[in-house]
């Protein structure tokens, strides 16, 4: 921890950031030797953009089940924790999780495997991260609020995975124009699910009629995998939970009024230099 309570830091591995846990710098060789697969499914955002969300969506269209994973048997990677052997063995399609910066993502993958970059406002990325790390019994944060904000606004070379602009930046402008890439915005699934679910099938290629669309929306709503997803319960200090509120606009309950100020200070021209908008409330 350093004075701000803070335990988030980058390690610096071949001239290349990565979060400072042990099991990433180990593994940081995967993704140089990581075998790709043309049925691979990435999905691939910075932290607290809607990864489980996307995890349950995407595995039911390709089982052509609608149900939720227990949780605890996920049958999931990130291959930044997990060795290549055991990557190599799992059965295809391999759906497989990532928030690895672009310049470590692996380049044949890039350029043959399903990827599906998800975009959520950063603001309630930050509240998210928040509650999830200070609820969080293997990295907690200890800083309160106030020293969240300040960390989440910090470069790759200081944080985990970086700024959210980077991460965002880089992704859309690689991804841009791929038929094997798509961009999903969680405030678009916020807005109409089944209308997400419908497009992310399509580009899978897991079709399916629209009775099982309004299926697959009903049991990936946030109440329903509230309710119904197991949680480890060794990872949580008391009130964390992975399925938190699950809505648009949090921030407006954490963010002060100057963190606002600063953030829009810092990212208005940012902002415009990205080719989709991002809603911060809807
Ligand atoms: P909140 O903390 O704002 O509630 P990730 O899976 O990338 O860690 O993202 C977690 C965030 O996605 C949490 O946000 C969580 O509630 C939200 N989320 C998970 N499932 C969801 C769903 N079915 N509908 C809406 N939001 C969901």
């Amino acid at each position: 921890y350093d004075d701000e309570g803070n335990p988030l830091r980058s390690a610096c591995v071949k001239g290349k950031f990565v979060p400072d846990w042990p099991l990433v710098v180990d593994n940081i060789d995967n993704y140089d030797k990581f075998h790709a697969r043309g049925d691979d499914i990435w999905i691939v955002n910075w932290p607290k953009s809607g990864t489980h969300w996307m995890f349950e969506v995407v595995t039911c269209l390709t089982s052509g089940k609608a149900q939720l994973h227990d949780g605890i048997k996920e049958n999931t990677m990130f291959p930044e924790f997990c060795p290549v052997d055991i990557l190599d063995d799992m059965t295809s399609p391999r759906i497989l999780d990532t928030h690895i910066q672009l310049e470590l993502f692996p380049e044949e993958a890039l350029k043959t495997s399903k990827i599906i970059y998800t975009v959520r406002n950063p603001k309630d990325a930050f509240v998210s991260g928040y509650f999830h790390l200070s609820r969080d019994n293997l990295v907690g944060f200890r800083g309160g609020w106030n020293n969240f904000f300040r960390t989440s606004m910090k470069e790759i070379k200081e944080v985990p995975y970086g700024t959210w602009y980077d991460h965002v930046r880089g992704y859309l402008a690689a991804l841009e124009n791929k038929p094997n890439a798509l961009v999903v915005k969680y405030e678009d699934m916020i807005k109409d699910l089944k209308k997400e679910v419908r497009r992310i099938a399509e580009f899978i290629g897991h079709q399916n009629s629209e009775e099982f669309y309004d299926e697959v929306a009903r049991v990936c709503s946030f109440d329903h995998m509230q309710k119904s997803k197991k949680e480890l319960k060794i990872i949580w200090k008391p009130g964390g939970s992975m399925y938190r509120k699950g809505i648009v606009g949090d921030w407006k309950n954490m963010f002060t009024v100057a963190q606002n100020e600063e953030f829009d200070a810092i990212y208005k021209d940012r902002l415009k230099n990205l080719n989709i908008s991002i809603d911060f409330e809807l």
